[in-house]
């Protein structure tokens, strides 16, 4: 009996042995150390290129990055120009405490030259922009990103990756050339999940360069929701725009919220201009359709104030502009059901990059499953099967030609951002794009989708490639775009860089 008795015991040890030794060994390895360079996290994909003269081993390297080598470049020498004076110059203070929306309500958050969202900088392609970003007593340290900006790389403000978080009471100037026209927006990159969710941003409008036709109003609209309030430029509720019968007016709306936002218009039809900046190549009227925007994507519409006095509207689910004479109004409109599919929108036109053979082919395909990640357990986001910090880092050399599939089954949808590039959407779940080019640098891949994407890889440097939902980057959702022969000098931990 006694014997029998043991024999269960030892059984039954050995079965807990069984399963918390792998536990332990998984939890063990999900550690992330204190500091470490990006570069010195997960494992090389070359996407089935030539390798020579990048950093094959990174194992070998693990957590702290290789060495710089002879020939290399830094990230910190990647600026923009160091000299010339700049055509638009800002100084952005940003501090953190009470935010005061113009409508009156107040939040505790971060501001930038006293309000939520910051100033809008306004510039004309190929100006030289400098600003200044001062930290006014932010303890966790700030940086600026200019979003969908394709700035050279050290003007790119990821703490950690592309500088040192600036501490309180420091400065940091930003110098690049704003050669694409559009609409863009800046925000944080130091804790963004917290810090951007709660005030640290503004918008960035590139007018072209050959002046357009004037607009009789051209509307900057930032869509953010403080504390579950939904805001319009920072208003909340209905937001009157003077503009006279006729007219026509421009509406940049921008996502600086973490989740999907619809637009639609009623009064009047409507146009999709530009999408994340670049221009729709002949975009039809759209009516009875909504346009959807993925968290930190931009859409720029145009629509026409009706003849009759009344008011044309944008609803944002929650909060609208009335875009017509003063005095004059428009009721809410229901939610059209479908969208814009940008896929089809607009006429195309022949792009070089679409045919290009490919030098490269990447796999970003998003997963989800339980696991450890930096020791605690939980559901995590995977990419190609493997989960943060055992991600992928995608080596291309200046030049390639690079295609990527980027696919989704993690059960939720991510607006997916690479910095410094835009990508040429080819085809959603095998349909081909049939209309304009679509130009995009944050897509929205919705769970169960595949995208195939082409960019150029023609800016050297070490660059964030993520989810916009910001909180799912704090949970891993991030992998890295690394171009051979540029060297990383920047330490995620070192002076409190926490770029999520
Ligand atoms: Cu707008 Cu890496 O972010
Ligand atoms: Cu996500």
């Amino acid at each position: 009996m006694a014997r029998r008795k043991r024999i269960r015991l030892v059984v039954a040890i050995a079965a807990s042995i069984a399963v918390v030794a792998p536990l332990a060994w998984l939890w063990a390895g999900s550690n992330v150390p204190p500091t470490y360079s990006v570069m010195g996290m997960g494992y090389p994909d070359y996407g089935g290129g030539r390798v020579e003269g990048t950093h094959a081993a990174h194992g070998e390297h693990a957590w702290v990055g290789p060495p710089r080598r002879s020939g290399e470049v830094s990230v910190a020498d990647l600026t923009g120009p160091r000299v010339g004076r700049p055509d638009v110059s800002a100084t952005l203070v940003a501090r953190q405490g009470a935010v005061r929306l113009p409508t009156g309500q107040r939040f505790a958050g971060y501001t930038v030259n006293g309000t939520s969202p910051g100033p809008t900088i306004r510039a004309r392609q190929g100006d030289l922009v400098q600003v200044r970003l001062v930290n006014a007593g932010i303890r966790d340290g700030v940086t600026l990103h200019w979003h969908g900006v394709d700035v050279p790389n050290a003007e790119d403000g990821v703490a950690g990756v592309t500088q040192n978080a600036v501490p309180a009471g420091g400065s940091y100037t930003y110098r690049f050339v704003a050669r694409q026209s559009g609409t863009y927006w800046y925000h944080s990159h130091q804790v963004a999940h917290e810090q951007v969710r709660d005030g640290l941003f503004g918008m960035l409008v590139v007018a072209p360069r050959r002046a357009p036709p004037p607009v009789a109003a051209d509307v900057v609209a930032p869509v953010h929701d403080y504390d579950g309030l939904r805001t319009i430029a920072g208003r909340s509720g209905v937001t009157h725009v003077d503009a006279p019968p006729g007219g026509t007016v421009r509406v940049r709306l921008a996502d600086t919220d973490n989740g999907p936002i619809r637009a639609w218009v009623s009064g009047s039809p409507y146009r999709v201009v530009a999408v994340d900046g670049h221009d729709v190549d002949r975009p039809p009227p759209v009516t009875a359709r909504a346009v959807l925007l993925g968290a930190g994507g931009r859409s720029d519409l145009e629509l026409t104030v009706p003849r009759d006095g009344r008011a044309a509207r944008v609803d944002l689910d929650g909060a609208a502009l009335v875009i017509g004479p003063p005095g004059s109004s428009a009721a809410a409109a229901p939610a059209p059901e479908r969208n814009v599919d940008l896929l089809s929108y607009g006429s195309p036109a022949p792009v070089a990059l679409a045919q290009a053979r490919p030098d490269r082919r990447f796999e970003y395909s998003m997963g989800r499953r339980p696991g450890f990640v930096d020791g605690r357990p939980g559901l995590f986001w995977t990419v190609n099967g493997h989960m943060f910090p055992d991600v992928p880092m995608f080596v291309v050399r200046k030049g390639d030609v690079v295609r990527m599939k980027i696919s989704n089954s993690s059960g939720q949808v991510h607006p997916m951002h690479l910095h410094g590039h835009h990508v040429l959407v080819l085809s959603r779940d095998g349909v081909r794009a049939t209309g304009s080019p679509w130009w995009a640098d944050t897509l929205e891949v919705e769970n169960g989708e595949t995208y195939e994407v082409a960019f150029v890889a023609d800016n050297p440097g070490i660059w964030m490639d993520h989810c916009h939902n910001l909180p799912h980057v704090a949970e891993g959702l991030v992998v890295h775009l690394a171009y051979a022969g540029v060297w990383e000098p920047y330490r995620v931990g070192v002076s409190n860089n926490s770029p999520e």
